[in-house]
Formats: structure tokens, C-alpha cells, sequence
């Protein structure tokens, strides 16, 4: 197993590619302290894991709010034990013309998905840093690397974490912490079900071409999954990728190729 007795926590755990992260970590051997804005949500992941065998803990947290953060890591070591790998993978997404991008959504996207990494990527790194080893890895995007319409608050806010990722990455690489950003492509989980919609009116399709639409523009040919994500996750947080840092890593079929 890939990550045998490791603790780790992934935020957004709760659904989508976070509660799959949570299932391939519990599955090789890490316990895992499943985090989410929703406690039943994540209770649920965690209770699927234990019905597996694995080891697993819910935990309420705003990824947004530094005082939910620490209380949700110091509950995390105590039930569990030291940290080794944090999962910064909470998100939020609203697929809206820029003009019709209100403060509010910008200051939530940023909250949300940048500064929530920030807080994550702190408490993190201050666990870590007394053991003088530990893996962060954080949820970018192919929106991270390439702009998009209609996007803008999204992208600018996955574009901050690939550049957080590669500060940290030089910054503690001598403590021996590793900072990786994965960059999946498109996933469809209950993010994309809640943008769809606004998706096919950008692009003038009907829902049901978004699919078909959207997989024409794949080498590969399909969507991503969240296995897809999830085993790249486990790589980059296992010693089989111990020479891998300040990566912004694509999980896209191909789409992206910088
Ligand atoms: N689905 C995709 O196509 C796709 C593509 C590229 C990147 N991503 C990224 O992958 C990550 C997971 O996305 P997903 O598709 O699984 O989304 P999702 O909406 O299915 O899951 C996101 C989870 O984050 C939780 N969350 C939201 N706000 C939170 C907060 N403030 N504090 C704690 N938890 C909070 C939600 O409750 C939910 O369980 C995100 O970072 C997203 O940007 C997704």
C-alpha cells in the first residue's frame, strides 16, 4: 500500500473528487480526516470508509475561516495522529460574464478556493515542519493554466494556487516538505451538474450536447473521473514521488499540455 499509516486530511471531502481522494487514500492505507463545509456529507465518506475497513473522521470545517482550520487539524491529530499529507481541494465555481461578476461572487470565489488554500497550506506546513517531512497538495485546475470566458473569477482563483504551490514548494523544500498542485480537466460531479446549465448557454448548446461537446475537445477522448484524479493524488502524496515538487500536474486527457 502506498501510504500506509500516513494521516491525512482533504478538504472538500465531502463529494466529487474529494470523497474519491479520501476512499484511494483510506484504500492505501493512509487514515483520513474527511473535511467539509457539509458535516453529513462527510460523514457519509467517512462511514463508507470505515464500512471498507479503512480509518476515517468527519469534520465540519470552512476552509475559508483560519479559527475552523486549525480546530479542524488539532482534531485530525488528536483522534488520528500527525499529519503527513494535507489536500487543499475545497472549491466553489460560477461559469457568469465577467460584467455580471458581482463583488460577492468574486470575493467568495477567492475565499473560497485561494485563500482557503492559504489557510490550509499554514496549518499545514506548521504540523509538518517540526518532523521535517510532510506532502501538500493542492486543488488547481486546467483553468489554472489556460483563461477562459465567462470564467474569470475561477480561473484567477486556480492561476493563485499554482503560483502558492510553486512559493511553498522552494520555500520548504529544505524542511522536507513537498507542495503540488493537480490540474484536472473536466470531471463531472456535483460542480459541473450545478454549472451545466450556464455552461450550455455560454456556448449556445442544449444540456445534454455539453457532454458530447465538451469530449470532442479531448485527445483522449473521454471526460476525466474522479479515479483518474484520485490516483494521481495518491502517487504525488507516496514516496514514489519523492523528487516531485512545485508541479502544477494535468489530469486532462491531453486537453492542456503546459
Ligand atoms: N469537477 C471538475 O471538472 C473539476 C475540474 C478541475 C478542477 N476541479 C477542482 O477539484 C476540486 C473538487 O471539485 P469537485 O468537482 O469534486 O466539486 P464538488 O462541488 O463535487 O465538491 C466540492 C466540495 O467542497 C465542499 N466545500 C465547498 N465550500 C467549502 C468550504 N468553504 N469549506 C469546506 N468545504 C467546502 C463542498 O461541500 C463539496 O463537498 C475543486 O478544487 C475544483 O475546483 C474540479
Amino acid at each position: 500500500m502506498m501510504l500506509q499509516n500516513r494521516v491525512a486530511v482533504v478538504t472538500g471531502g465531502g463529494s466529487g473528487i474529494g470523497a474519491e481522494i479520501c476512499r484511494t487514500f483510506a484504500a492505501e492505507g493512509a487514515g483520513v480526516g474527511v473535511a467539509d463545509i457539509r458535516l453529513e456529507a462527510a460523514e457519509e465518506v467517512a462511514e463508507q470508509i470505515r464500512r471498507a475497513g479503512g480509518q476515517a473522521l468527519a469534520l465540519a470545517c470552512d476552509v475559508a475561516d483560519r479559527h475552523l482550520v486549525e480546530e479542524m487539524a488539532d482534531g485530525v491529530e488528536r483522534e488520528l495522529g500527525p499529519l503527513a499529507i494535507w489536500v487543499n481541494n475545497a472549491a466553489v465555481s460560477y461559469i457568469l460574464p465577467f460584467l455580471e461578476c458581482t463583488e460577492e461572487i468574486w470575493d467568495r470565489t477567492l475565499a473560497i478556493n485561494l485563500k482557503g488554500m492559504f489557510l490550509g497550506c499554514q496549518a499545514a506546513v506548521r504540523r509538518m515542519l517540526p518532523r521535517r517531512q510532510g506532502v501538500i497538495l493542492n486543488m488547481s485546475s486546467q483553468s489554472g493554466k489556460v483563461g477562459n470566458s465567462h470564467y474569470a473569477a475561477y480561473c484567477a482563483s486556480k492561476f493563485g494556487v499554482i503560483g502558492l504551490t510553486q512559493s511553498l514548494a522552494v520555500e520548504f523544500a529544505a524542511d522536507g516538505i513537498r507542495v503540488n498542485a493537480i490540474c484536472p480537466g473536466v470531471v463531472f460531479t456535483g460542480m459541473w451538474e450545478r454549472q451545466l446549465a450556464d455552461y450550455a448557454r455560454k456556448k449556445g448548446l442544449r444540456p445534454e450536447e455539453v457532454g458530447p461537446y465538451l469530449e470532442s475537445k479531448i485527445p483522449l477522448g473521454r471526460l476525466g473521473t474522479t479515479q483518474d484524479v484520485a490516483r494521481t493524488a495518491a502517487f504525488l502524496a507516496s514516496d514514489d514521488a519523492k523528487y516531485i515538487t512545485g508541479q502544477a500536474v494535468n489530469v486532462s486527457g491531453g486537453a492542456v499540455m503546459r
